[in-house]
């Protein structure tokens, strides 16, 4: 059942390449610029046309939803909100008949997301739903969506719902954007042919395991992690700091890098390990310096950046290579590694991977 892997977590780790490209079978023809979600079909003009689009969502799947803030507004140019589902429901918030609320749950069964929808139901707003369990609640209370196809994910750290998650999400902003005309045909069939290619990427990333490992080896003890990233790899920084909280019980946290000198950077020390997503894109160099500040300061930095980048290897105690893709599908490919370290210092530290303490794989109370 765990296809020859020690845990569920590391098979479901594993099955992204192909949890990926499931979620975008029948869905994406890059070659031919098709792109159709089948459970949108009646919704895209409104989609288009839609002045405000409220995110709401728990745990790693707010984190997608703030992925898919930078994704909807940089093609569509639609302003997005992401709300933690718990806050929304109870805040009187405020929501027009025009608003698209997009749900995001693995479970479909979230108490607090089910909750929000309702009440965004009530106000007259449109709702979509993402969600991996098919004909659960939230997928049934929605008035649409799209389904992410990972497959059941057993491990309570959601790993492949997530990567699903964003996949999903980010054929959604295309569909809009497309439908809009805030994206040029040639960016268009460029990102479906560059999605069509994540999976493989996926791959390459995977097969960096043994070098994670040997990292997670190094830090297994430490007592705290900072995680940085900026743009659209904040959210991931976020993400990978909450893996790592869930399974190995190290308290961390996750900051857009340049928050980092209003507070945590106080933090740094010889004892303190920074993961800073470091990736070629277009805030590189400006992550160049917040490594700096962190190294002038002898924290220990572990950076994921993009193969072949010497001048960050130059300045930092580990790096884990990753290969280049457009800024917009980075997460897909830069949450990998950090799901790997949480995963193999948990190990090491003889937690019970799949089943966390105090954890449930959904939250069905509130
Ligand atoms: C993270 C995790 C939780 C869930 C959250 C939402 O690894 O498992 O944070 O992401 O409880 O769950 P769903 O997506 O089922 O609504």
């Amino acid at each position: 059942e765990k296809g020859g892997f020690e845990h569920f977590m590391l098979k479901e780790i594993f099955e992204q390449p192909r949890s990926i490209a499931d979620s975008m079978r029948g869905r994406v023809r890059a070659d031919e610029g098709h792109l159709r979600l089948g459970g949108l079909r009646d919704y895209v003009d409104r989609l288009a046309a839609s002045e405000r689009i409220v995110i709401v969502g728990c745990g790693t799947s707010w984190h997608a939803g703030l992925v898919a803030e930078y994704i909807f507004e940089e093609l569509a140019r639609i302003p997005v909100e992401v709300e933690y589902a718990s806050e929304f429901r109870y805040r009187n918030p405020i929501i027009q008949e025009r608003d698209i609320v997009i749900a995001i749950s693995q479970s479909g069964e979230t108490a607090d997301t089910l909750a929000a929808i309702e009440l965004a139901k009530s106000k007259g707003a449109t709702i979509f739903g993402v969600c991996n369990v098919v004909g659960s609640s939230i997928a049934r209370a929605t008035h649409a969506g799209a389904y992410t196809h990972a497959g059941p994910e057993i491990g309570v750290a959601s790993t492949k719902a997530f990567t699903a998650q964003v996949t999903v999400l980010t054929l959604m902003a295309l569909t809009a954007a497309h439908k809009k005309g805030t994206l040029s045909e040639t960016l268009f069939r460029q990102l479906l042919a560059e999605m069509e290619h994540i999976p493989a990427l996926v791959d390459q990333v995977l097969q960096k395991a043994e070098k994670v490992k040997e990292i997670a080896y190094i830090f297994t003890y430490a007592k705290n992690f900072i995680y940085l990233g900026r743009g659209l790899n904040f959210p991931v920084a976020l993400e990978g700091a909450l893996k790592l909280k869930e399974i190995s019980y190290i308290h961390a946290e996750g900051y857009p890098a340049a928050e980092m000198k209003h507070g945590p950077i106080a933090l740094i020390d010889e004892d303190m390990p920074v993961v800073v997503i470091a990736t070629k894109d277009s805030s590189y160099e400006k992550v160049v310096s917040n490594i700096q500040e962190v190294k002038a300061r002898k924290g220990r930095v572990i950076a994921v950046v993009t193969e072949g980048d010497e001048q960050i290897r130059s300045m930092v105690d580990f790096v884990i290579e990753i290969p280049k893709v457009h800024d917009i599908l980075m997460p897909l490919v830069s949450v990998i590694p950090l799901q790997l370290l949480s995963y193999y210092i948990a190990v090491m530290r003889g937690r019970n991977v799949d089943q966390p303490r105090n954890l449930a794989k959904s939250v069905t109370v509130e």
